[in-house]
């Protein structure tokens, strides 16, 4: 299993977005994780489709969009013109979930399902099987640069053999506190796809940093399941 590194330009220089993507892209960076928030669901605004349009001109990157937003169905056509490849939504900010994926779906672009660090990962044990990702939260959303949160590590674990079991073909996405110290716990437990922000944005060689953590990824290797 390849691990994916999705650097989260949530901790880049917005003034130099154009620049800051290309850094991660030429060191391997897979997609380009974009965090909308809304200042409801969680306790910060940020950026918009119209941000997501204009990255979509600098990058051949997978836009992977993160909404940390209440009531998600409402913005989903914005996003998908803006260009987003890949719409996550919080299982906990949308009654209907199982409707919400699907329409994602229907727009044909990747349906992603998240959860925050208190919500079990069986509340979404039906939904992951309409999900092409599950983003599990290491840290509270809502800002870069918090401490991960060492329990989550077991929920990675519950998620994949959950995966496995019911042969799903969801992957498991984390975010929050990732970094080269956390990356061997989160693989191990069964995680692909790595998204980065602070760790890769204030460091002073982005591109660098990127190449390390894949690195270290595939020295670690996932043992599927048994850790
Ligand atoms: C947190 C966001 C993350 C954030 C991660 O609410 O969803 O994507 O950018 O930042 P770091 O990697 O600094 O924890
Ligand atoms: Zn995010």
């Amino acid at each position: 299993m390849s691990i994916r590194i999705a650097p989260s330009i949530l901790s880049a220089d917005f003034a130099a977005l154009g620049e800051e993507i290309r850094k991660v892209e030429e060191a391997g960076a897979h997609l380009i994780h974009v965090d909308v928030m809304d200042g409801h669901f969680v306790p910060n605004i940020t950026i918009g489709p119209p941000v997501v349009k204009s990255i979509r001109k600098t990058t051949k990157l997978p836009l992977d969009v993160h909404l940390m937003i209440s009531d998600p169905d409402k913005y989903i056509p914005a996003f998908v013109d803006a260009g987003a490849d890949m719409l996550t939504v919080h299982a906990e900010a949308t009654i209907h979930l199982d409707r919400t994926l699907n329409f994602i779906r229907s727009q044909n672009i990747g349906a992603g399902v998240s959860i925050n660090p208190a919500t079990p990962v069986r509340n979404v044990e039906h939904a992951v099987a309409l999900a092409d990702m599950l983003l599990i939260m290491t840290v509270n959303p809502g800002f870069g640069g918090q401490t991960f949160i060492p329990y989550t590590v077991e929920k990675i674990r519950q998620a994949r053999q959950l995966i496995e079991n019911r042969n799903y073909r969801c992957v498991i996405e984390v975010d929050g506190g990732i970094d080269t110290d956390t990356v061997p716990d989160v693989v191990r437990a069964g995680a692909e796809v790595l998204v980065a922000g602070s760790a890769i944005f204030h460091s002073p060689e982005p591109a660098r940093k990127v190449r390390e953590m894949l690195e270290i990824a595939a020295s670690v290797g996932y043992h599927h399941g048994y850790v």
